[in-house]
């Protein structure tokens, strides 16, 4: 029979009349969701409480049984609700409705807490603290009777046949889905009838959770309503754990193992328990689903009812798409337990198993392995476009077979390596894009056609051409056999188009059967003849193929459902190596290396490898790099990185023997700036080029005061340090030196002067500080200043700022430098330089990290009658400066911006980025400011007030790290995230920024502010 709901709910002013009535409680009430009860917060002065009030004619019994477990958890360390009882002692208490029906009342402790289903993100430790949460208090209510417990009801899994009879209610695809599951669960049930039993919550959904109000790294705080509490198997109340937390994670079986692992912390899980897991979480999917479709017939007004049932439908097709096994190995792996039930078993017979690798390959001469480094940081390996040349790859391992003789090249047991970062491998995880980075087989790099021999008998399970590009191409899969019967398969791949005929599916092999040939590029997936071999203990219900390389957070199960091939051949140098961890790097820089050197991260990267936008790391994470300017042109490029190369084999030497390279370079560098600034001097660093300029103003102008803009940052010399009120102004700084003179930082947004036309008010503070040097009988020697001041927090100087500021200057006979170190190269995008922007010449330019794309490489241009008066007899030397190694490089990185247009780039999709940003902040407020030009970005979080919120711009830059994207923060406040990425960052590149940076924005602690 269908109930009306409008018509049993109770009023919110009924409830407090209740509340006043029966228990003497007044305060303020609201209504919560609920079920079967409806549901009240009161907040008092003293305490908050929840009221619940039954639907009409509620069975007493289940809610004697729930106050008889809040009795129970009592006597426990949970945090648990506490039961009142009315007035009159009772504590449950029965009144009538306006129609006469019975309502049974409760009043019960407020447990404080957001819930779950409000929190994000959900992060694996929270997972974790979920699954610890649950394990207590299935401990708690291991010892716990009740008759009530036994009773019938649906949301219990064990009972959960009643679903079969609704299969009707769905469309013809969810049918199918669903009566899989209900297929496997009939056919486990006796099995799953024998597992320990005991009363369980039942119902840990993201309603029922409670999580500490802290935004970040928040804690489980308890686990509310027992409403559902029931006697059945143990193990279901895990399953119901996990298959609501899991829900809208795009990697469902990663989510579900920290819970697996908190819970078994708490409450040891026994090994016949987790083979039922799997198909429990998508049983209690079932039931939540057909549930919803009887109740939405029934109740069509109560929302409540399918607030789950879209997500439900999601992960339970989500589920049928993850390999039983697989989870069932992922699930015992978390416990602690051999990922495959067999394993143990099996490596102690494999291991016994002796295989000499001339038994493998007998018509090979060798008498020594060595391991070819194919890791993603290997230099043997070279640039992605070297690796990704076939036939220099294939030239590249023959030359090297030729230079070592007898030996077999071979390796990448769980190599990580570079190749595997194409869409192909990729996947989207909790925390952004993942790749299938981690080799699970052995390469064996042969030459084309060399035969293989069966190591061990067993029979041909499939023989397959897996023809993608870069797939295995020909590929055979033995199944084979321990003595006790525990089943294995061994895997070769790329093999040769011939080997397809040698054997066929079903046939019996005997260990050193000929079974196949090496293939070549053109039929094994595009690759240079190698033998990929793998063992595996299960199929996981592939057949002709079988994955090759697994996600760097699953290899700690692929490992074991993959073991080590060389436990067959026992070569030494086969095995996988071993790296220094990171916390021992860190110790090593601790005690080491200069205590003021920095590391980025809370959790510090170790990068392997660069490639045009993006940074590697050990496990072959692909990096969205968006702080290095200095990589300009690309993490590596190939070119540039050629021209170092080839220069550096011929000749490196000083500047004082002639050399095309150094002349090309100056040409081609002077070519880029107004006529006026026609010499150039060669340095090495930044802060090399500001001392530099700095000798420069004061050999011309034989003054020696400074002005410098506050918060700017011109290098680590001395001299540089000096004028860098970033620096003086900040940490372990005293403060500005008597020959420099700070003038405001021209902030238009958060400034001394803020809104339009402010650029008069800030350059009058030049004049003013002119005359303080005046005043102290002194002269001006000169003005430095960046053209976007990045330090500062990518503060774009007001229009005009430049021009007035260098009147000034030049009136008093001071020069204006322009620290371009940061801004030059194109990366403003309208303009080569920075300067240019703001329509003056400066007298002085200097240039630094770009220029050389990584390499120290950087430059001082100025007018003749600078180096005229810098030339005054004593010689200038640099031993590196200008040698020829730098200037193929700095030549090389003008012309590939020139030829890959990089400028235009930089302006097209500065744009574009700067544009969606603005629009981005007018959905999120705390994006106080946007600002910056072409590829030199950047933008400011601060409260409605303007007040800075550097918290939440750390909090930003390592969640974006999280997510695969590099960002860096600065100015001030620290409040300011900078975007300068290498200049080869595209419109995708961008919308990748862009998306995660939605993301993380609605996440709780950037909301709230
Ligand atoms: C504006 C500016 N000038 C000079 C320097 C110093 O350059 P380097 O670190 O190459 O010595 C830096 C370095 O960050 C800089 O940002």
């Amino acid at each position: 029979m269908s109930v009306d709901y409008n018509t049993i709910q109770i009023p919110l002013i009924k409830a407090k009349e209740i509340a006043k009535r029966l228990y003497n409680v007044e305060g303020e009430f609201k209504t919560l969701p609920g079920e079967l009860d409806f549901n009240f917060l009161i907040e008092t002065k003293r305490e908050n409480y929840i009221l619940k009030i039954s639907r009409p004619n509620q069975d007493l019994e289940p809610l004697r049984f729930q106050q008889a477990i809040f009795q129970h958890l009592a006597n426990s360390q949970l945090v648990s609700p506490k039961a009142f009882p009315d007035l009159l002692g009772n504590d449950i208490r029965i009144i009538e409705d306006v129609q006469g029906l019975k309502r049974a009342v409760r009043l019960l402790s407020w447990i404080d807490g957001r819930l779950w289903s409000s929190v994000n993100p959900i992060t694996d430790k929270l997972l974790y603290g979920l699954g610890v949460e649950a394990g207590k208090i299935t401990c708690a209510l291991s010892t716990f009777k009740h008759p009530i417990a036994q009773r019938s009801f649906d949301w219990d899994l064990a009972q959960a046949a009643w679903t079969f009879k609704h299969i009707n209610l769905f469309s013809k695809s969810q049918q199918h889905l669903v009566a899989y599951f209900q297929k496997q669960y009939e056919g486990f049930q006796n099995n799953y009838k024998k597992l320990r039993k005991s009363v369980v919550h039942n119902d840990a959904n993201d309603n029922n959770i409670l999580v500490s109000n802290k935004l970040i790294d928040p804690e489980v705080v308890a686990i509310i309503d027992y409403g559902d509490a029931i006697y059945t198997q143990t193990i279901n109340d895990l399953a119901v754990a996990i298959a609501y937390a899991i829900m809208d994670k795009p990697d469902a079986l990663s989510a579900a193992l920290p819970i697996v692992s908190g819970y078994h912390s708490q409450f040891p899980l026994l090994e016949e328990e987790l083979f039922f897991l799997y198909h429990l979480v998508a049983m209690r999917l079932v039931i939540s689903v057909t549930k919803s479709a009887i109740n939405k017939q029934k109740e069509p007004n109560n929302k409540y009812l399918s607030i789950s049932e879209k997500p439900a439908w999601d992960l339970l097709e989500k589920w049928r798409g993850i390999n039983e096994n697989l989870a069932h190995y992922s699930f015992r792996n978390a416990c602690g337990f051999a990922a495959h039930p067999k394993e143990t078993l099996f490596l102690e017979w494999f291991k016994k198993q002796a295989v000499a690798l001339n038994q493998f390959f007998p018509t090979l001469n060798f008498n020594q392995v060595y391991t070819l480094d194919m890791s993603v940081g290997s230099k043997w390996l070279g640039h992605e476009s070297e690796y990704n040349d076939l036939e220099l790859c294939s030239f590249k391992i023959n030359r090297h077979q030729n230079e070592k003789p007898k030996t077999l090249f071979a390796g990448g047991y769980l190599e990580v390596r570079p190749f595997y970062s194409t869409n192909a491998y990729k996947k989207e995880g909790n925390s952004g894009p993942e790749y299938r980075t981690t080799h699970l087989g052995v390469d064996f790099w042969v030459k084309e056609n060399t035969p293989i021999h069966a190591p061990l008998d067993g029979e041909v399970f499939s023989i397959y051409n897996n023809g993608n590009d870069k797939d295995y191409g020909p590929t055979l899969i033995l199944k084979h056999q321990t003595d006790s019967g525990i089943p294995f398969f061994t895997l070769y791949g790329h093999l040769s188009e011939s080997s397809m005929t040698l054997v066929t599916t079903g046939q019996q092999i005997h260990a050193n059967d000929l079974i196949a040939y090496v293939g070549n590029a053109n039929e094994n997936g595009s690759w240079s003849p190698h033998l990929h071999f793998q063992i595996m203990l299960d199929m996981l219900d592939y057949t002709q193929d079988f994955p090759g390389v697994a996600f760097p957070n699953q290899v700690s199960v692929w490992k074991r459902i993959c073991p080590n091939p060389n436990l067959l051949f026992k070569y030494e140098g086969l095995n996988e190596h071993t790296k220094t961890p990171n916390d021992i790097i860190i110790d090593f820089r601790k005690k080491h290396l200069g205590k003021s050197l920095s590391l980025s991260y809370k959790e510090p990267l170790k990068m392997e490898r660069g490639s045009g936008v993006y940074l590697f790391d050990e496990t072959g994470r692909k990096y969205l790099d968006t702080v290095n300017n200095v990589a300009h042109v690309g993490h590596e490029h190939p070119q540039v990185v050629k021209a170092g190369q080839e220069q550096m084999a011929v000749l490196n030497t000083n500047s004082r023997y002639l050399h095309d390279n150094i002349n090309n370079f100056a040409n081609a560098l002077l070519a880029t700036f107004p006529k006026e600034l026609s010499v150039v001097h060669f340095v090495n660093s930044g802060s090399e080029a500001n001392e530099l300029a700095l000798r420069m103003v004061k050999a011309f102008t034989n003054a020696k005061d400074m002005l410098a803009v506050e918060i700017g940052y011109h290098g680590n010399t001395n001299a540089c340090i000096d004028i860098s009120s970033y620096k003086f102004d900040g940490k372990g700084g005293q403060g500005a030196p008597e020959h420099t003179h700070i003038v405001p930082l021209p902030d238009s947004f958060r400034g001394l002067y803020q809104g339009e036309n402010t650029a008069e008010s800030y350059a009058k503070h030049i004049d003013e500080q002119i005359d303080v040097i005046h005043s102290k009988g002194r002269k001006l020697a000169g003005f430095i200043c960046e053209s976007i001041i990045s330090c500062g927090g990518q503060i774009e100087l007001p229009e005009n700022y430049l021009k007035l500021a260098y009147q000034s200057v030049r009136k008093a006979g001071g020069l204006c430098i322009a620290d371009e170190v940061q801004t030059g190269c194109g990366r403003v995008g309208e303009t080569f330089w920075g300067f240019q922007l703001h329509g003056v010449v400066p007298d002085i330019v200097t240039i630094g990290k770009p220029i050389g794309n990584g390499h120290p490489l950087a430059a001082v241009v100025c007018t003749q009658e600078v180096a005229n008066a810098f030339a005054n007899g004593m010689e200038y030397f640099n031993t590196f400066g200008g040698n020829p190694v730098s200037c193929a490089i700095g030549n090389k990185v003008l012309q590939v911006i020139k030829e890959e247009k990089l400028q235009e780039n930089a302006f097209r999709v500065g744009s574009y980025l700067k544009d969606k940003l603005i629009k981005l902040q007018k959905t999120f407020s705390i994006i106080g400011d946007v600002r910056g030009q072409g590829l030199f970005l950047g933008f400011e979080l601060t409260d409605k007030h303007k007040r800075p919120l550097p918290e939440k711009a750390t909090y930003l830059a390592n969640r974006m790290k999280d997510f695969g994207i590099l960002m860096s923060t600065d100015g001030k406040d620290n409040n300011a995230l900078k975007i300068k990425p290498p200049l080869v960052f595209s419109r995708n590149h961008a919308d990748e920024l862009l998306y995660r940076l939605e993301q993380i924005f609605n996440e709780d602690f950037m909301r709230n502010f």
